[in-house]
């Protein structure tokens, strides 16, 4: 479905007038700013509306793909130029997938925030061979939330995702229209998925981390939505549903609104909240999905901008290891889009929605284990660290040869790099655990796949508002203690993982292995 690929031709005037208009045009790389032509309209991704039993192919292929006004430039995609399509699910059906690995060298396809056993997750362990097929069959039976798919190859992940190949699902649970909540997929329903990319000069997309890179994570300076830059969508004039996905390698992005707009949070990553959370900016880390109610009906037109990284910062400790400073972070706002209140459009929802569900304070007193996980950037300055030191010197760890072996002892958790061969904690199906994660020098974005956590505290505080309902990623600045609900079995040959969303950190072995028995 794609209404917005089909403009009418009042809809493209209306485009066009808001580019000349001055959409902020801060984030277009030179080889797109020298061409005059009308901004992007968004790309609404194809909808797969998937139904029980019946199979979905997802294909991780090479493309082509137009990121903005100049050319087609190589990209990878899954079953699409770039990106994926949305699989939308329903909470009780089950869904037989197959995955085709059209690439030149093995990948995963993870589910990220699907709670599934590990033996369908597609992590590091379930590789698909160049050619191959892999064909998990995935009972979803989980709140209504927005999720994600992403390939999870050992050391590579950063590469594949960064090349294109990420999609975005949607687990229903058929109850939105009772709450009130937008549903109109690509009209008032709307997925957005938010990356920052470099490019050459010709228009290629970059990817060759430096050392810099390596410890900060790969950040861009050209933002994207839904592989386009800078993009208008036209909405109608009420309340729309955003569902926002960063899939960024390793920035956080602090989303607001141009004319500082209050807008209103109805879900995080594993569900919805129990009523709407009104903010006028929210930090979105890497992995993190958030959804958020936007209101129109004042047929503004308004950008949809995100603020310098603040939330990045390394300490002093990391400082005095990094002569050259921080890499990034220091810009102003940048826009990502733009949107342009149609009233041709029909208006779904008018009304904010209230009560959305019902969210039971978290159970600390169920909780069975108590563990310490300390995130560690740097695992001294080993033979490891000397070579990636070279690498970067020498230009970027590509042009080095990128070796493997030294770079993964650069990052850890608990003091040790991840290891496949290595299940780090075994923990037992239908409990709970309070785990606290502590980082030393910078935010990392903590992530766990087969189990959905509450936040208790987060930097000595409780979660705000926003955080407080159920997740899978949070960003640890200094201290976070969560309560992780272990209800999906994982055995020690094909263990869940955790790790920093940060890819550069998880592919250097800022990674675990979790069994559940
Ligand atoms: Cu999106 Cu292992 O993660
Ligand atoms: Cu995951
Ligand atoms: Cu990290």
């Amino acid at each position: 479905m794609s209404i917005k690929n089909s403009l009418t031709r009042r809809q493209a005037l209306l485009l066009s007038s808001a580019g000349a208009a001055g959409l902020a045009l801060g984030g277009l790389p030179d080889w797109a700013r020298s061409a005059p032509s009308p901004a992007t309209a968004l790309p609404i991704p194809k909808l797969i509306e998937a139904r029980n039993g019946e199979p979905v192919t997802l294909a991780l292929q090479k493309s082509s793909h137009r990121f903005g006004v100049g050319r087609a430039v190589p990209s990878t995609g899954i079953s699409s130029s770039y990106l994926g399509p949305v699989v939308r699910m329903r909470s009780g059906d089950t869904i037989p997938f197959r995955v085709e690995n059209r690439l030149d060298e093995e990948t995963t396809l993870h589910w990220h925030g699907l709670l599934i056993p590990s033996d369908v997750d597609g992590g590091p362990h379930n590789t698909i061979k160049p050619g191959g097929v892999w064909t998990p069959e995935l009972k979803i039976n989980q709140p209504a939330a927005t999720h994600w798919f992403h390939p999870h190859p050992h050391g590579n992940t950063a590469k594949q995702v960064y090349g294109g190949l990420a999609g975005m699902m949607i687990v229903s649970d058929g109850g939105d229209r009772e709450r009130g909540l937008p549903e109109t997929y690509g009209v008032d329903d709307i997925p957005l998925v938010l990356q920052d990319k470099r490019f050459r000069r010709n228009g290629e997309l970059v990817y060759q981390p430096a050392m810099m890179d390596l410890m900060h994570g790969f950040q861009g300076d050209t933002l994207i939505v839904n592989g386009a830059i800078a993009p208008v969508a036209s909405v109608p004039a009420g309340f729309v549903r955003l569902r926002l996905l960063n899939a960024a390698n390793a920035r956080n992005f602090d989303l607001r609104f141009s004319d500082r707009r209050p807008f209103f949070v109805v879900g995080g990553d594993a569900g919805l909240l129990p009523e709407p959370v009104e903010v006028r900016d929210l930090v979105i880390a890497p992995a993190e999905r958030y959804e958020v109610l936007v209101n129109f009906s004042d047929g503004r037109p308004v950008e949809l901008v995100t603020g310098p990284d603040i939330h990045h910062g390394m300490g002093p400790g990391m400082m005095m290891m990094m002569p050259m400073g921080p890499a990034r972070g220091s810009r102003g706002t940048e826009t990502f889009m733009r949107f342009v209140p149609d009233p041709a459009l029909k208006a779904g929802v008018t009304r904010m929605p209230r009560q959305l569900t019902t969210l039971a304070a978290p159970d600390i007193k169920s909780a069975v284990e108590w563990r310490t996980f300390v995130l560690d950037p740097m695992m001294g300055m080993g033979p490891g660290m000397m070579a990636m030191g070279t690498a970067g010197a020498g230009g970027t760890a590509n042009d080095a040869g990128h070796d493997h072996a030294a770079a993964a002892q650069m990052m850890g958790i608990n003091g040790r790099a991840f290891d496949m061969h290595r299940v780090d904690v075994t923990t037992r199906r239908g409990t709970s655990e309070i785990w606290e994660i502590q980082s030393a020098t910078m935010a990392h974005p903590f992530h766990m796949h087969g189990v959905s956590f509450r936040i208790l505290s987060n930097n000595g505080r409780p979660p705000v508002p926003a955080q407080s309902g159920w997740k899978d990623v949070v960003l640890v600045e200094d201290l976070a203690e969560i309560l992780v609900r272990f209800d999906h079995p994982a055995s020690a040959k094909m263990p869940f993982m955790y790790h920093c969303h940060i890819l550069e950190h998880e592919d250097h072995g800022m990674m675990g292995q979790f069994a559940v028995a």
